[in-house]
């Protein structure tokens, strides 16, 4: 479900009836402006200038800066570089980009064209999850009506430059979407991390410079160009600039995603969109930004959802999606879930996630069981240290023991609770 509000840029033309906005409706609501302006009045410099501006942070979980990120490709030398479009989105509780891709397929690619031009890419490619289905059709006639008006492949806009976008859709990791392993995946190999650096804007794909970006990252672009820096910094509300799509799921009343003012408080997402908790069911925290983020508890709902003031919070803004965890919802099983979930997506290249993120799913399990012993607490303390921050290959591991640190710090008690009575208290 999405609501939309007609004064917010991004995502303001999504129809409402499901269906995807086709060229003719995008033309409407000033779509290809952004390209026009961008191929005939700026510089590639020009671009990447103002996007560095408009304070536009990386969508995709990290938050770097988009014209920064841009900046670290070497200068032209008129050889290939590639922009690729991370469309993985395999993040438990996220679903941002799904609804950006399915309701508005020619945001993203006129923000591809842009952004292409601005690193002088020639080649872009859109790596989308597998389950998408939807999306990939959508994008696929979205792609065909922008090559038939000109806005994609040769001489674009009579302008002399050339883009060929191209489809492709994962046969389905999670890894995928850590950007190094989705480079190496789209070349052919086994999906593993690269070591960094070299980063991906010197040596990405087959050794080319490449700029991997999200989906809603890029779809940002347009506005920012159409309308200016300036604008677009307005539109927030917090210390990041611009809009940002927030998701809920969990037991509230109206789970969904909405555009809002960047720095929105997790209490208007939550009480004002989401329409609060489902009667009879209280909140007790929330993983803020998908499910390798740490838990806020029902103490900090003013906290305002942009990358500066989630960390001060102690979490990530991540990708925005909050997972709520009620009081009926037992958080040892919660965190089994989605250990199971790191445990059987881990690409096994390095140890400590290989074989550490299975014994914390059978440690988890045994607690949820009623056969846990009261030493397992100090020894999941111990492995969420042994796969914490630069102890393993790529973040993966060291983002499934956020929830789990967070978990044991803010939730013991009801850890303390299965292992002396034996048996989980929210089973009947
Ligand atoms: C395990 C793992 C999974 C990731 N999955 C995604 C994903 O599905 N989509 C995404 O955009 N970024 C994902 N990322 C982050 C990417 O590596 C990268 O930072 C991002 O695509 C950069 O785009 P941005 O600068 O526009 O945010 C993932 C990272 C890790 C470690
Ligand atoms: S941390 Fe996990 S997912 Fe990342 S490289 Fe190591 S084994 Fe692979």
């Amino acid at each position: 479900m999405t609501d939309t509000a007609d004064t917010r840029p991004l995502t303001g033309a999504i129809p409402s009836d499901g269906s995807a906005l086709g060229l003719a409706g995008y033309h409407r609501s000033g779509g290809y402006e952004g390209a026009a302006k961008a191929l005939r009045e700026m510089t590639p410099d020009g671009i990447r200038d103002e996007v560095t501006k408009a304070g536009l942070r990386g969508r995709g979980g990290a938050g770097f800066s988009t014209g920064r990120k841009w900046g670290f490709l070497p200068r032209q030398d008129g050889g290939q570089r590639y922009l690729v479009v991370n469309g993985d989105e395999m993040e438990p509780g996220t679903f941002k980009d799904r609804v950006l891709l399915e309701g508005n397929p020619h945001q993203l690619i006129e923000g591809m064209v842009i952004s292409a031009f601005a690193i002088q890419a020639s080649q872009a490619i859109i790596f989308l999850r597998g389950e998408y289905t939807l999306a990939a059709q959508r994008l696929a006639v979205a792609l065909a009506e922008a090559t038939d008006a000109g806005f994609v492949g040769g001489n674009l806009l009579g302008t002399g430059y050339d883009l060929e976008i191209q489809l492709h859709s994962s046969a389905g990791r999670y890894i995928c979407g850590e950007e190094t392993a989705l480079l190496t995946s789209l070349e052919g190999k086994r999906a593993i991390p690269r070591a960094k650096p070299p980063f991906p804007q010197t040596s990405g794909l087959w050794g080319c410079p490449t700029v991997v970006n999200n989906v809603e990252t890029l779809c940002n672009v347009p506005h920012i160009v159409r309308n200016g820096s300036a604008w677009y910094r307005s539109l927030s509300c917090g210390e990041d600039g611009g809009t940002k799509i927030y998701g809920v799921s969990g037991r509230v009343k109206r789970p969904g995603a909405w555009e809002l003012p960047m720095g929105t408080t997790v209490r208007e997402i939550l009480e004002e969109h989401a329409g609060g908790m489902q009667d009879g069911y209280r909140l007790r925290g929330l993983l803020p930004g998908g499910a390798s983020t740490e838990f806020l508890t029902a103490d900090q709902l003013d906290v305002a959802m942009d990358f500066g003031s989630v960390e001060k919070a102690g979490s990530r803004l991540g990708t925005g999606t909050m997972i709520i965890l009620d009081d009926r919802t037992c958080p040892v099983g919660m965190l089994l879930n989605l250990e199971h979930f790191f445990a059987q997506e881990s690409c096994g290249w390095c140890t400590p996630c290989r074989d550490g993120l299975p014994w914390i799913e059978r440690m988890l399990e045994a607690i949820e069981n009623g056969e846990g012993r009261p030493e397992d607490l100090d020894l999941l303390a111990m492995h969420v240290d042994l796969l914490g921050p630069g102890k393993t290959f790529c973040a993966l591991a060291p983002g499934a023991m956020e929830p789990l640190g967070s978990g044991l710090k803010h939730f013991r008690a009801d850890f303390e609770r299965h292992i002396a009575e034996g048996r989980c208290p929210w089973r009947q």
